[in-house]
């Protein structure tokens, strides 16, 4: 299980609770792969993760405008090719050019990881002290 920890905090409450709940989609996939029932269900579950992620990037993108982030730009370009990435992998799983495997769970994991730790912290400071707790 891919596991929460303070560690993961950017110091505001809604983007944590948004980053858990990301985390729990990767854990239901994660489960899926465990049982050997991951094709049966990553195409809802990538679905899902698409969703989720695109509302979540909107809100963070809607901060960084608002309180003129200086790292907008180079944040913006990583979900974008985060987004660009989920839209292929949906439609390469959904076609059966590729199937779920461990690496793509291990790629998505990482990626997200490295997301929330070290780009995701950086705009910490300047959201806390525009207000946001
Ligand atoms: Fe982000």
């Amino acid at each position: 299980m891919f596991d929460w920890t303070d560690n993961y905090s950017v110091g505001v409450q809604s983007i944590d609770s948004q980053h858990k709940e990301i985390l729990l989609i990767l854990n239901r996939l994660l489960e899926a792969l465990k049982q050997g029932k991951a094709n049966d269900v990553v195409n809802q579950i990538i679905h899902d993760l698409e969703q989720y992620a695109y509302m979540h990037f909107q809100k963070e993108e809607f901060f960084f405008q608002r309180f003129n982030y200086s790292g907008s730009a180079e944040h913006i370009h990583e979900h974008q090719q985060f987004r660009e990435k989920i839209k292929v992998l949906k439609s390469d799983l959904i076609s059966g050019k590729v199937s779920f495997t461990v690496d793509l769970m291990f790629f998505l994991k990482e990626w997200v990881e490295h997301h929330i730790l070290v780009i995701d912290k950086s705009y910490s400071d300047c959201f806390r002290q525009n207000g946001l707790r």
